[in-house]
């Protein structure tokens, strides 16, 4: 799909039916937040891919937000391997897992996979119920599936500023 298309077609899925991602579209998909660029090259994320019942019921658990998708990739990294940028405030793993994240949202769009980036969980609390370790922040999570009949893009998908409200020449 044109690069255009994939970012006009993409929309927050909030329904999913039955049918499973195959694969090779998801190693597609986890291929593209592989060659993510991050600060320094430092690469501090984990994604994991989660199908089985009994970690879907602990996503469930963390949020009201799976809205049925058959898998859930959850976007961690490594809090101990992060880039802190001169002036000491701020480091670079929050943008970096963002960068993969992003990658891998556009890439389900481009496989024909509907997806939703979730932050409406806790992320400590997940990151315990998943037995992830102490250095392991998780970013965000991403339901991937395909629309369920009838489902679609909300009505505030196609409401955004216009570029001369967020973008200025100086
Ligand atoms: C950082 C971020 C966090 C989000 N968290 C959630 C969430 O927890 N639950 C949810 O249903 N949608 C969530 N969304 C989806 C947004 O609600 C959605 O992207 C926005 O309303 C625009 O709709 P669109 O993606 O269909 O264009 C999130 C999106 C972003 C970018």
């Amino acid at each position: 799909m044109e690069f255009s298309d994939v970012v006009k077609n993409r929309y927050s899925c909030k329904k999913y039916d039955t049918r499973k991602v195959d694969r090779a579209r998801l190693n597609t998909i986890l291929e593209a937040g592989r060659l993510a660029p991050t600060a320094k090259n430092l690469q501090e994320q984990h994604v994991y891919v989660i199908e089985s019942e009994e970690n879907l019921a602990k996503i469930d658990k963390a949020t009201p937000c799976r809205y049925g998708a058959p898998t859930v990739l959850v976007v961690a990294f490594d809090k101990n391997n992060v880039f802190t940028y001169p002036g000491g405030k701020r480091d670079s793993g929050i943008e970096d897992a963002s960068i993969v994240a992003t990658h891998l949202m556009l890439a389900a769009a481009n496989e024909g996979v509907d997806s939703c980036w979730l932050n409406f969980f806790d992320p400590d609390e997940l990151a315990k119920d998943l037995g992830l370790s102490e250095n392991e922040e998780i970013l965000m999570l991403l339901d991937l599936g395909y629309a369920a009949e009838g489902a679609g893009p909300l009505d505030n998908h196609n409401s955004r500023k216009e570029l001369s409200e967020t973008v200025t020449y100086i």
